[in-house]
């Protein structure tokens, strides 16, 4: 209303400006109009009565009759014959007394007029008038006449006022009818919009509120579970598994197991947790589910410890769920996981520089090998319609082997890699094939939406498939298989830390061990030995930062824990010796008395240690050339309970979207990389707490249980709309 009134002010305004305006305009125009008219009446009259003038020129009371009859013109007031000296020969009555023959003549002798006609207005008291002479035709003398041009100022008033209204009555039309089709148009389209969002319209908003809407859902159905559930936790996941799937268990397929036992040498077994990402994300997913994790048997004690069927109760000691092993000979093992998972897959996979290597009998084995994990886990499912999760690259024929055998099952995949673009991904002699078998899945899960997008351009590049962008997922065969970013995480809390030792304790047991000072400054990476995880270029920008930032020379030392990672293959055991080439060339340079710029442990670390190294570094510097997530930046951020410490993170991993108060930088360039790690060793404690303070935040809400727990709400409710459409169909 008050943009309405604001509106109708200016435009009043406006029409007074233009009205004044106008009014000027026509008072001129009607004027000028009027004398032009007056002036040819004038010499008209005189023309007319011109052979009456002749004839009576010389007899004053003929020549008054002559000048009266002149005069029956309503606005003529008088008229006066003048002599050529001026003289008065005769006038009517009515001619005003304020005009002589001599005052008009003399006036117009007085402007150098020579015509026959000449004219002025003179304002009298009583109103202007139009004074014209006009010589006789036969120049015998003029003849003087006074026009009333009083009327003229009421013709204009009137006029003027027409005017004006009309005026008026136009334009609070025009407001009128613009107010009344702006409102109306207004009117409209927010009831178009009502009619749109309450779903009565089938209008061209539809996709785009059909997405706003589920959004909405979805936000609204995770606000009420946390404001029911609170944050995400393994109790809340199990709640999730039981009331949204009916399930009590899953079944998890990953090559690799989350406990490894291994002969200790002294006749005894023990029991080691492998260096993956995946196991740090999924094994308090599966704590907290329980089911049966089926995974690849590698370690030597592996056989020692397993039932008839294959499988070992685990964690040792808690025992909430089982691992069912699967033995491979070393062919499978080396054409299924060195070669086609890890000499084909991993570097088509990541943006590393290295080139895949594909061979036709490693892709052979992947076949038989998935075949096998596949029947293990129909094998262990206890309903036709089991959950079953498949992990990682190595598993992406198994989602379509699963749903031959269990066409109802809920098959949840995730690739804890990055997916290639589809130019990429093509090179790959079996691309159809690894599609086709990820398709088997129901959901397919990656770390990123770019990710995705890449899946789905791989499949719009060389599949016969609908794909249907609006939900994301790839049709074929009248079924779907969602295609969704779950970004991974980790547990929180985190196990390991609740008996952890005391920061202060971290810090001092470990610069001890390492034969540093107590205030020695310390950085710390913590990887597999693997070319995309950017280690060369990590040691490389320490010795950039010792060059160009000389204060932290033989102060500052960084510590690499190194897990040795595929060892067979060659690629990596390059890698092992570049790496270490590197430290030793960076020690070479900077190295002196006691101090070492690098220190590299090339061996396997268990989860203890690696926390106890993370609490006790200044910073923390992931330099991953690629990296689907990253678990080890989320590890440090909760390793840091202290809130101190800094994260370098390289803007090429999966984390680095979550974790935005690291300092992100291209690991490729050593500047960039070294300026960040003297930044992070400058870094006042006020800043580091804010930093850190928020990527804690960060870490414990969107934990593991929550991205498992996402993915299950999904499956649910993908199942149920699954059970409606078979439920109608068969109707
Ligand atoms: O994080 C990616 C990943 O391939 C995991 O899936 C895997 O568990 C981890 O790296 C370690 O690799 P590997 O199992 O070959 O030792």
């Amino acid at each position: 209303m008050r943009r309405a009134a604001r509106f109708l002010f200016a435009l009043l305004m406006g029409l007074a400006v233009l009205g004044t305006l106008g009014n000027l305009v026509l008072a001129r125009t009607t004027r000028a109009w009027f004398e032009h008219d007056l002036t040819l009446r004038s010499q008209l009259a005189v023309a007319s009565a011109n052979k009456s003038l002749a004839e009576s020129w010389s007899d004053s009371i003929k020549l008054t009759e002559v000048l009266d009859d002149m005069t029956r013109d309503e606005r003529i007031m008088g008229a006066a014959a003048c002599s050529p000296s001026q003289r008065r020969l005769a006038s009517t009555k009515g001619f005003p007394a304020e005009f002589s023959c001599q005052s008009v003549l003399g006036q117009m002798a007085a402007e150098g007029s020579s015509r026959s006609y000449w004219s002025t207005t003179v304002d009298l008291p009583a109103g202007p008038v139009h004074v014209s002479v006009t010589a006789t035709s036969d120049a015998l003398g003029t003849v003087v006449l006074v026009h009333d041009l009083s009327f003229l100022g009421r013709r204009e008033t009137t006029t003027r006022n027409i005017l004006l209204i009309g005026f008026l009555v136009i334009s609070l039309g025009i407001s009128a009818v613009t107010l009344l089709g702006a409102r109306f148009a207004w009117k409209g389209w927010t009831l178009a919009l009502r009619r749109a969002l309450s779903g009565e319209s089938q209008g061209e908003f539809q996709p785009l509120l059909r997405d706003v809407r589920s959004l909405v859902d979805r936000l609204a159905r995770e606000r009420e579970g946390e404001a029911r559930g609170g944050a995400w936790s393994a109790a809340r996941l199990k709640a999730t598994l039981s009331q949204h799937l009916q399930g009590e268990r899953v079944v998890i397929l990953a090559n690799r197991e989350p406990y490894v036992h291994e002969k200790d040498g002294a006749g005894g077994v023990k029991v080691l947790h492998p260096a993956s990402g995946l196991v740090t994300a999924l094994e308090p997913v599966m704590r907290a589910c329980s089911g049966v994790w089926v995974a690849h048997g590698s370690g030597s004690a592996d056989r020692q410890v397993v039932d008839a069927k294959d499988r070992v109760k685990v964690p040792p000691g808690e025992e909430s769920y089982s691992v069912r092993r699967v033995w491979l000979s070393p062919e499978e093992e080396q054409g299924y996981y060195y070669g086609f998972s890890n000499e084909g897959l991993w570097p088509l996979c990541h943006l590393a520089h290295n080139r895949p290597v594909f061979r036709a009998e490693d892709w052979s084995h992947y076949k038989a090998v998935n075949q096998k994990f596949a029947d293990a886990v129909c094998e262990e499912v206890d309903s036709d319609d089991p959950i079953v999760l498949v992990q990682d690259y190595h598993f992406a024929l198994a989602p379509s082997m699963i749903r031959q055998r269990l066409p109802r099952a809920t098959i949840l995949s995730f690739f804890h890699i990055p997916w290639p673009n589809s130019e990429r991904f093509g090179i790959c002699p079996w691309r159809e094939e690894l599609i086709a078998g990820m398709l088997g899945s129901s959901i397919l899960g990656f770390h990123t939406q770019q990710h995705c997008n890449n899946f789905i351009d791989s499949v719009d590049a060389f599949m016969e498939s609908r794909i249907d962008r609006e939900r994301n997922a790839v049709v074929q065969g009248g079924r779907a298989t969602l295609v969704r970013a779950y970004p991974i995480s980790i547990e929180w809390p985190v196990r390991w830390l609740a008996d952890a030792p005391s920061i202060a304790e971290c810090r001092s047991s470990v610069r001890k061990e390492l034969g540093l000072a107590p205030d020695a400054l310390l950085g710390v990476g913590i990887d597999r030995l693997d070319y995309t995880k950017g280690i060369e270029e990590r040691l490389r920008a320490v010795d950039e930062l010792l060059t160009r930032h000389p204060e932290f020379r033989g102060k500052f030392t960084f510590v690499q824990l190194a897990a040795p990672s595929r060892t067979k293959i060659v690629m990596y055991q390059e890698l092992n010796e570049r790496v270490e080439k590197v430290a030793a060339e960076v020690n070479a340079k900077w190295a002196s008395g006691d101090y070492r710029p690098v220190v590299l442990l090339r061996a396997h670390h268990e989860p203890p240690t690696v926390f106890r190294y993370c609490r006790a570094a200044e910073l923390c510097y992931v330099s991953s050339l690629h990296d689907g997530m990253n678990l080890v930046a989320k590890e440090f951020v909760a390793a840091h309970e202290d809130e101190l410490g800094v994260l370098i993170l390289s803007q090429f991993t999966g984390a680095a979207r979550d974790l935005t108060e690291a300092l992100i930088v291209n690991p490729y360039d050593l500047h960039q990389a070294s300026d960040a790690l003297a930044t992070a060793l400058r870094m006042p404690e006020a800043e580091q707490r804010e930093r850190m303070q928020s990527m804690r935040r960060l870490v414990s809400e969107f934990n593991v249980y929550r991205w498992a727990g996402r993915m299950l709400v999904d499956a649910a409710e993908l199942r149920r709309r699954e059970r409606m459409t078979g439920r109608f169909s068969h109707s």
